[in-house]
């Protein structure tokens, strides 16, 4: 197999991390198990993102859905979220990791909105890497936060309804400082987007694989950043048009 480094590396990747619970399941472990584990494979793919020059690396922990689990799993995914962020920020700060929240932090704990915070601040200057987690996070809560937030600027007159283009919207959603994601991985089988960067996603090549979200190391990754290189992306256009104009894929779209 080609080394990844040898590739062309998306300079955005964003993943639904799926599979821990029946990661677990299949060891007869508790779920909890398998989110732990899930963890730990978060820091391996961060680190390999670092050594292959990605830009953003954009993670799903926690889905706006995801309330609907039992009270227990949803205290628990809270709770390693926060450990994470207390364990791991001194080391990915000092790795040059700007680290950054999206979604509605309102419905989390205190405790767990004054880390996210702090990790905020700390690390904004860094630009390593730009890891984003979407946490309460939901492609359709991006878009309604972005709508209410540009009537109230046309309500306040600060923007007309006739300037409002594309670019307004995506100025309003999350990651609107970022390239858009270039390679969509989802780990654990499962073919759908569940409410994931629903705009952000609109040319993003998809990949998915069965394998489960801890099992997804750096070999399942480097796979997939093979796969990627060598899909033609077109935009629209046709093949002839991208082949003869040698345009790279990033700067289109
Ligand atoms: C993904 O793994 C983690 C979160 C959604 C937080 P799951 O917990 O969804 O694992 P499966 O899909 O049940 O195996
Ligand atoms: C998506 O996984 C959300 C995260 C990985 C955080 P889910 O396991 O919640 O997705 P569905 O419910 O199977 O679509
Ligand atoms: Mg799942």
């Amino acid at each position: 197999m080609t080394e990844a480094t040898d590739i062309t590396v998306p300079q955005h990747v964003a993943i639904i991390m799926d599979g821990n619970g029946r990661w677990a399941s299949r060891r007869q472990l508790p779920r909890v198990a398998g989110h732990r584990a899930g963890v730990e494979n978060v820091k391996v793919i961060i680190e390999r993102c670092g050594q292959l020059g990605i830009q953003c690396l954009t993670l799903f922990a926690f889905s706006s859905e995801n309330w609907r689990r039992p009270t227990t799993e949803v205290e628990l995914l809270l709770e390693l979220f926060s450990l994470a962020l207390e364990e791991e920020l001194e080391r990915l700060h000092d790795n040059g990791v700007c680290l950054q929240v999206i979604g509605d932090r309102e419905g989390f704990p205190d405790k767990l909105k004054t880390r996210i915070e702090q990790a905020e601040d700390l690390t904004r200057s860094n630009d390593a890497l730009n890891l984003i987690i979407a946490a309460n996070y939901g492609g359709r809560w991006d878009v309604t936060e972005a709508t209410r937030r540009i009537a109230a600027a046309v309500a306040v007159g600060k923007l007309s309804p006739d300037e409002i283009t594309e670019d307004t919207i995506s100025k309003y959603l999350c990651l609107t400082q970022l390239p858009e994601p270039d390679l969509f991985i989802r780990s654990g089988g499962e073919q759908r987007i569940s409410n994931y960067l629903l705009w952000q996603l609109a040319y993003t090549e998809l990949y998915f694989t069965d394998c489960f979200w801890p099992d997804f190391g750096t070999t399942e990754f480097d796979r997939a950043l093979e796969r990627y290189s060598v899909r033609q992306r077109r935009f629209g256009m046709t093949g002839d048009q991208i082949e003869l104009a040698n345009i790279p894929a990033s700067s289109i779209a």
